[in-house]
């Protein structure tokens, strides 16, 4: 414990010396989110980071979270300086959508408005009409079909497929997944409503079309955290990772949170529902990246220039 409190003091006045702050997204441990909050960084979802990252005066942003949240950050604010605990955080979504392969995908189909999903790699975004998170992803494709535009969908398929639904757009999803949430099984999630009848389910919509099927309600990491303070329930089964429950609970002392079955639930458990690349980020190459400078984001200027216009696009639309 005194070692882990001398590591927080280091990095805290590492963040004045440097005039620096901290991004940190809802799957990172609650340390590392208790100490965004604390040294007046934020702990946010996707899309609340990109904003919060943008708008923030600091010179550095160290962001805790996986590389596309940096790059998006390098993206919207070429002028700070982006780091990152660590390089090797990534994400199964944006690792199965590699940029030829999109683009291939994409030239065979001119006649569609490209929308990919923050999960990405700036090259895949550079080639994109559009880029938007879970939060505001209904809103935008439900916006384009009214305009009677068609959609190229990537890379998420669960996603993409709830959004087809739920707009009636007309979608072609790549075929990608998230490892974490795909884990998520509907049974389970029955089996647990017999335990407990009066729990509502709250999922992410990147689960499966059979879970997010029997959710209460689906939607982001941040409109998740709302709907247990705005629904009256008092139990609530989560299909999300796991680091959410951090700042849930907060703002709903009073009621039990239970995490959703996955796959691997039972005894031999220890870390389902928990995304190991969110897991990487750790005060200690957090204090290594901010003192040393290392793990800097860096993003061709070129690339910058056209991966910006679809994620500007994006904060323009609900400012
Ligand atoms: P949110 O935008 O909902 O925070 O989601 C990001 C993510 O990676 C979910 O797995
Ligand atoms: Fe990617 Fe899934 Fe991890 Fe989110 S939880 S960063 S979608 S692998």
């Amino acid at each position: 414990i005194e070692q882990t409190l001398a590591l927080l003091e280091r990095i805290k006045s590492l963040l004045k010396e440097k005039n620096a702050a901290i991004v940190a997204h809802y799957y990172t441990s609650p340390v590392i989110q208790a100490l965004a909050e604390e040294s007046g960084g934020c702990v946010s979802d996707s899309l609340e980071m990109a904003r919060f990252g943008k708008n923030h005066p600091a010179a550095t942003l160290i962001v805790a979270g996986v590389k596309f949240m940096g790059e998006t950050a390098k993206i919207l604010s070429p002028e700070k300086r982006i780091l990152m605990p660590t390089l090797e955080a990534t994400c199964s979504l944006d690792i199965g959508c590699p940029i030829d392969e999109f683009s291939a995908f994409c030239d065979q189909h001119p006649d569609r408005t490209v929308v990919v999903y923050a999960n990405t790699s700036a090259a895949v975004k550079a080639r994109a009409d559009w880029v938007v998170t879970s939060s505001i992803a209904l809103e935008v494709v439900d916006h384009l079909d009214s305009l009677g535009e068609k959609i190229l969908w990537a890379p998420d398929k669960h996603l993409g497929g709830y959004v087809q639904k739920q707009t009636g757009a007309d979608v072609l999803c790549w075929d990608g997944s998230c490892i974490v949430h795909e884990e998520f099984k509907a049974q389970g999630i029955l089996d647990l409503k017999k335990v407990y009848p009066d729990a509502a389910v709250l999922v992410h919509p990147e689960s499966p079309a059979s879970v997010v099927e029997i959710a209460d309600m689906a939607g982001s990491t941040s409109q998740i955290i709302r709907a247990a303070k705005d629904m009256p329930n008092k139990r609530f089964i989560v299909a999300t990772d796991q680091g959410i429950f951090y700042k849930m609970q907060q703002g709903v002392p009073d009621k039990e949170l239970i995490i959703a079955p996955t796959a691997g639930s039972g005894a031999t458990c220890r870390s389902c529902a928990n995304c190991p690349w969110m897991g990487m980020n750790e005060l200690q190459n957090l204090a290594q990246s901010l003192e040393f400078g290392i793990n800097e984001i860096r993003v061709d200027e070129s690339l910058r220039l056209a991966a910006m216009k679809p994620l500007q696009r994006m904060l323009d639309f609900k400012a």
